[in-house]
């Protein structure tokens, strides 16, 4: 190929961004970046540490912290100085709180900054909130991926179960919703979609369906380059 391409995919929680940009990586060989990973990370680490409502605290923390994404078989293996936290930034209680936490204009500044230089490095196909508007508003292609509400929650939910984790459909479509509002009205880099990004409703297709209508537009994309 001949220059470095990439792939930004946005979209609320649930909408499939993960299992599509996943696939592509893997079916492509293109470096999975998950910026959600990272700002569940900073989450994380300050919820362990007592520090999540100390706005200064967090922010240091997010300026002096070693942070690493390893993605191997499918799976995007987490790094904080080199401990691996894979496993707990996807619980309840970082749901919870990482929609304040993305919140703060200088923990987006610093993972930004990271994002952009993962992003020099190779092909790449990034998911998150503001990966086709902030980060890499040059990309080669973008896509806004989204499903109803109802849709996205169960699977969601389904995703718990199959970590054994109980938690009612209720509770995960309420953490959905709250943080829908809070990622699309914050200040900085709010969740919308890109004037020039395709809109892709993905609520009544299976995964499969959903990977191969965006394998035809990276197809026809690839080839105009
Ligand atoms: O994609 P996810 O559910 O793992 O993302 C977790 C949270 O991280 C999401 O609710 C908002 C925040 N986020 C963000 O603000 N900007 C991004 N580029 C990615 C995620």
């Amino acid at each position: 190929m001949p220059k470095k391409i990439i792939i930004a995919i946005d979209g609320p929680a649930g909408s499939g961004k993960s299992t599509a940009a996943k696939n592509i990586a893997q079916k492509l060989g293109f470096t999975y970046l998950d910026t959600g990973a990272m700002y569940r990370a900073i989450t994380f680490i300050a919820l362990r540490n007592g520090i999540s409502d100390n706005i200064p605290a967090v922010i240091s923390l997010a300026q002096s912290i070693d942070l690493k994404l390893k993605f191997e078989n499918g799976i995007t293996h987490v790094f904080l100085n080199n401990e691996e936290v894979t496993e707990q930034i996807r619980t309840a209680e970082v749901n919870a709180k990482v929609s304040e936490i993305s919140k703060i204009p200088e923990v987006r500044e610093e993972l930004v900054k990271i994002q952009k230089r993962l992003g020099a490095e190779g092909h790449v196909v990034a998911e998150g909130r503001d990966v086709t508007t902030v980060v890499f508003p040059y990309a080669d292609l973008k896509i806004y991926l989204t499903a109803s509400i109802d849709t996205r929650a169960r699977r969601r939910l389904k995703e718990f179960e199959e970590k054994n984790i109980r938690i009612s459909f209720e509770d995960v479509k309420a953490n959905l919703e709250t943080r829908d509002k809070i990622d699309s009205s914050r200040e900085v880099s709010p969740l919308k979609k890109a004037d020039d990004a395709i809109e892709y409703d993905n609520s009544d297709v299976t995964p499969e369906q959903d990977f191969e209508y965006l394998l035809k537009k990276i197809k026809q994309v690839l080839s105009q380059k």
